[in-house]
């Protein structure tokens, strides 16, 4: 029996300081993947701290992931480019490793605007550093993408093929791997996991939360799934003249639930592991364009009227993982189909056709 008292003075009582849920800071909470990750780790007995500035996310989010779960936590919105307030939130509570979600992740806008995203992303993630830095805080989890391999040739794309990025997002996301491969040498207990996303669809399968774009969606998914609820008239499909068995592209889709559970398991590897390590979290398996909208019409019984445009600039013919290391280091495998992908996108798009809504 372990006994202390808190700073109000309460004397608690418990079989063993084990008991203690170790509390991760999760930033960009609300977001698509965070939201999803939250309810992975609540469910395998973490507690959070939950940061979004609510740029591209909504509070309703978080709710729902606190309905889902029946578990409580705190909850700061934080503009992550404001030093002080970050620390604030470091200094109130007794945070262990942080999972980072939180930056802004528009392929297209980030041409437009590169600045914005060259600011948001790498000055959030040096204050997120600065912060874990003063508080003795060594283990962080990353969220980046595949985004980071460019236009490679050749696949499955492994992690120690050499990074080229594209674009300013996928710059952003490399830049972020580097400042922490940098902090790993600097400092011999600092342990980072940089989780490379292929490209994550479907929804939890109680249908309460899932992907909200604003706006016209830019990923096939969420624009299939506006389509088939009525709220898109038809799909463009970016080019058919590929060299693919259908001539459409072909990508890696993973159920963002496998990718909840990537996290996880990344968390417990990096709370054990020094150093940074990249790992990518795909299935291993490509789709093409016309091979998901027809699995999307078998999970909805709704025809996905298409026509075939031109090739979108920047897109590669196929894209998809070796994901063997993650499966070898962190015992980390997707087991969800395209099929379950579709079905739990359908239900939540179906149930919330205006996703969060206002
Ligand atoms: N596509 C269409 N029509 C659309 C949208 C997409 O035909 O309206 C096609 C694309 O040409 C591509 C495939 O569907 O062949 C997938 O496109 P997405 O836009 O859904 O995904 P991307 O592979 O282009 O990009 C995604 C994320 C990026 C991330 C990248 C990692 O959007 O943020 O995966 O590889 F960096």
């Amino acid at each position: 029996m372990v006994m202390f008292q808190t700073k109000f003075g309460i004397v608690v009582m418990m079989d063993s300081l084990l008991e203690v849920a170790c509390l991760i800071l999760v930033t960009g909470a609300a977001g698509y993947i965070g939201s999803h990750t939250c309810v992975s780790l609540l469910n395998a007995g973490y507690d959070i701290v939950a940061v979004d500035n609510f740029t591209n996310s909504k509070p309703e989010a978080l709710s729902r992931v606190q309905e889902i779960t029946g578990k409580t936590f705190s909850l700061h919105s934080v503009n992550m480019l404001n030093q002080e307030d970050l620390d604030a939130v470091f200094a109130e509570s007794n945070i262990e490793a942080v999972i980072h979600f939180a930056g802004l992740k528009a392929v297209g806008e980030s041409v437009a605007q590169p600045l914005r995203y060259y600011e948001n992303n790498l000055v959030s993630t040096i204050n997120l550093c600065k912060s874990m830095q003063k508080h003795g805080v060594k283990k962080i989890v990353f969220s980046s993408s595949a985004t980071v391999y460019g236009a490679q040739e050749q696949v499955p794309l492994r992690e120690d093929m050499p990074i080229a990025p594209v674009n300013p997002y996928g710059q952003t996301k490399a830049m972020i791997e580097q400042i922490l491969r940098d902090l790993a040498v600097a400092d011999e207990q600092f342990g980072a996991a940089l989780l490379r996303y292929f490209n994550p669809v479907g929804a939890h399968a109680s249908g309460r939360i899932g992907e909200d774009p604003q706006g016209i969606p830019n990923n096939l998914v969420p624009y299939v799934a506006q389509v088939a609820v009525g709220k898109r008239a038809e799909l463009t499909v970016h080019g058919g003249d590929y060299d693919t068995p259908d001539g459409t592209g072909i990508r890696d889709y993973i159920h963002v639930m496998d990718l909840a559970d990537g996290h996880v398991k990344a968390l417990a590897w990096v709370m054990n592991h020094t150093g940074a390590e990249a790992f990518n979290l795909g299935t291993g398996k490509g789709s093409s364009v016309l091979e998901v909208v027809h699995a999307f019409e078998q999970a909805s019984g709704v025809r996905i009227p298409y026509h075939i445009g031109p090739r979108r600039p920047g897109d590669a013919a196929r894209s998809f993982a070796d994901p063997t290391k993650a499966q070898r280091i962190l015992g980390w495998q997707a087991t969800k189909s395209l099929a379950d992908m579709c079905a739990d996108t359908w239900h939540w798009q179906s149930q919330n056709p205006n996703g969060y809504g206002e």
